[in-house]
């Protein structure tokens, strides 16, 4: 049978005289893991995927990505749940198709690289917890990263697939640096490893739609194992990008369901089914389970994450990645930060600097962590280098990288940046070339030591390995030692359902009900609210009542009202509704002490240049402290900014502790 003939099948008789394809499309699904990191921030829970678990084990997926990336990071941060715990359960649900996970190799599911003890620990017990499928990248795809976690992975008998990122310094694949030729002899180089497939890792959606077929054309030529294309949509190329690919004879293509789909995520499977059908690569999946998975995603699921997708454009697709060849999610991390900064209109400077930065940075590729390391010192150096001085505020991991610590870069770091960087550096102003993880002292002791009587297994160590301070949060909130906060809570449906009576009745003026029904006397449990909505602004009484809180009165508030009572305006709106919502904002309140506190000291205050969250102070009150020295280690996008004191003197007042978040201009120490 023909492609021409199957073109006239009806979808009626989509299952009738469908030939098993001779070399079907394998794919995997990332909506469980990928798609949800893209498009609403890794906040996905366990208990929201589990209603589809056992639906997506039928499919017939090559693989299903269920870990890694930032979920690691994200589930105890943000949602108090233990992530080695989503692997086992969803393993209940999910029997025959193996799990996938993404690992930055030796930076594991972090932001830096990690001793080789710590890193063999997590291998053997992400394969021990149920992982099946090990996508080993590194970022500067120096595979000596992947020296100590490739045999472990091997020695459990697990699936080592490598991964090459994709990256570019032209329109188009070429160039000096990132050519056919480099990326052919990087495949070589991942078989030699012995790697069992090996991924096209194209984390910005840049590769085109004829470079896929090139690529994939070369690689196929060039080793045996099975090719993967991970191409996400954001630039708008993927799907063609997975047609050519396929052409080309790619063997395995990744995708998402559809609500996890587009956008900075991947293309849907649907689509894709359909235009494989009754070819000799159909994939062979039933079109209509898929749809019926959609639909317990549309109903039970997507509901409580709405919210999250950044519906700020109406354009699915992201015309400045093809315009900067840069990733999609790291443009829109850079345009969060400067908007907390009240530096939105420097976005040009930032697309002007980048290229730069990344040029004296060894023209690395941008993929976590290094799109964040490029991303967070090109934001630095706009908003504090003048024109006498460039790259005045680096960042630690600047720092590291300009040490050696990531890796062989792809073209020299430019050496009057990596003198600078290195000024002072801690390990030694010379940099390494050796493999970084060689100088780096095993870390699992010391962490064994530091959360004795806390961490209960390896694994609650290994979490607190890699994020020691909100891992250290996580394991008290793990083990009833401190009570989570209200934002940590999962949404139930319910309350996206109250959340969206209270935004319509405000749109529509409660004021004409309240005539309608006589409002019951207010009584001591009274407590107001201010919601916003768009750019109004209401006042809401909530009066709780036993278990159910009534809406008391609501009242539409002049459009210039000012939002000045919030110490954090963006986390206002979501607490009117949680029921025991009095709680929330009063939390937010105690959380920022008042600055009155810090003004009664006298003395040279230290602001925060950005929004961030502490890791730690570098002295006491009382300690003696030179001009320039660090005093503070902030962390801010993910990086780590060691702050220099403004002025020498002594340390009269430290307002904040580790883990505490701080906003823009929040007085972290005062020195006197
Ligand atoms: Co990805």
């Amino acid at each position: 049978m023909s492609d021409h003939d199957q073109v006239k099948m009806t979808a009626m008789e989509y299952d009738k005289d469908r030939p098993k394809a001779e070399n079907p499309v394998l794919v995997e699904d990332l909506t469980l893991r990928d798609g949800h990191q893209s498009l609403f921030a890794t906040r996905g829970r366990t208990e929201d995927m589990i209603p589809v678990a056992e639906m997506m084990d039928e499919v017939g997926f090559w693989a299903v990505e269920t870990w890694g990336g930032a979920t690691f990071d994200t589930m105890h941060r943000f949602l108090n749940e233990d992530p080695w715990e989503r692997i086992r359960t969803l393993k209940r649900y999910m029997k025959k198709t193996p799990f996938s996970m993404l690992l930055r190799a030796q930076n594991l599911v972090g932001y830096r690289n990690y001793a080789d003890d710590l890193a063999k620990a997590f291998v053997e017990r992400a394969a021990a917890n149920g992982m099946d499928i090990f996508r080993t990248f590194d970022a500067l795809n120096d595979y000596r990263n992947f020296e100590t976690v490739v045999p472990v992975i091997q020695a459990c008998g697990k699936h080592f697939q490598g991964c090459i990122c994709y990256t570019m310094t032209e329109p188009r694949m070429g160039g000096e640096v990132y050519n056919l030729d480099y990326y052919v002899q990087k495949a070589k180089d991942l078989e030699a490893m012995g790697a069992d497939s090996i991924c096209i890792k194209d984390m910005a959606g840049l590769i085109a739609p004829y470079d896929a077929y090139a690529i994939v054309k070369a690689l196929k030529a060039a080793v045996k194992a099975p090719i993967h294309l991970h191409s996400h949509f954001t630039s708008g190329m993927s799907p063609m990008s997975h047609l050519k690919a396929i052409e080309a004879g790619v063997d395995i293509i990744d995708t998402c369901m559809t609500p996890y789909a587009y956008r900075t995520s991947h293309a849907a499977i649907e689509p894709l089914v359909m235009t494989l059908l009754g070819t000799s690569r159909d994939t062979g999946f039933d079109i209509r389970h898929l749809a019926a998975i959609n639909e317990v995603l549309e109903r039970d699921v997507m509901p409580k994450y709405k919210h999250l997708l950044d519906d700020s454009k109406v354009s699915i697709i992201d015309i400045n990645v093809l315009l900067h060849q840069t990733p999609g999610g790291m443009l829109s991390n850079l345009v969060n930060q400067l908007r907390q900064m009240d530096a939105l209109d420097r976005i040009d400077e930032v697309y002007k600097e980048l290229p730069r930065v990344r040029k004296d940075l060894g023209q690395i590729p941008l993929v976590t962590p290094t799109s964040q390391i490029v991303g967070i010192q090109t934001v630095n150096n706009v908003l504090f280098d003048d024109e006498n001085e460039r790259y005045k505020m680096i960042t630690d991991q600047v720092k590291d990288l300009c040490y050696g610590l990531y890796g062989k870069t792809a073209v020299p770091i430019d050496p009057e940046v990596q003198k600078k960087a290195l000024k002072g550096y801690a390990r030694g102003e010379e940099p390494i070339t050796c493999r970084p993880a060689e100088v780096l002292e095993p870390e699992l002791p010391q962490a064994e030591e530091d959360v004795k009587g806390l961490a209960v297994d390896l694994d609650d160590t290994i979490l607190y390995a890699i994020y020691p301070v909100t891992g250290k949060k996580f394991l008290k909130w793990k083990y009833g030692k401190e009570e989570p906060p209200e934002a940590v809570k999962p949404k139930t449906l319910d309350q996206v359902k109250a959340e969206d009576e209270l935004v319509k009745k405000a749109r529509a003026g409660l004021l004409v009900e309240k005539k309608t029904q006589a409002a019951p006397a207010k009584s001591e449990n009274l407590r107001t609210f201010n919601v916003f909505v768009g750019d109004e602004f209401y006042e809401v009484g909530v009066d709780a009542q036993g278990e159910s809180p009534v809406i008391s009165y609501m009242q539409q508030m002049p459009a210039q009202m000012p939002q000045a009572p919030m110490a954090r305006p963006a986390a206002a709106p979501a607490a009117p509704v949680a029921p025991p919502a009095p709680a929330a904002p009063a939390k937010e309140a105690e959380a920022a002490p008042p600055q009155a506190e810090t003004a009664s000291v006298d003395g040279t205050p230290l602001p925060a240049p950005m929004p961030g969250m502490i890791v730690s102070y570098a002295k006491q009150v009382g300690d003696a402290v030179d001009e320039g020295e660090t005093v503070v280690v902030l962390e801010a996008m993910k990086m780590e900014n060691a702050l220099p004191s403004p002025t020498g003197g002594t340390i009269k007042a430290i307002n904040y502790s580790s883990g505490d978040s701080v906003a823009k201009g929040d007085v972290l120490l005062v020195i006197g």
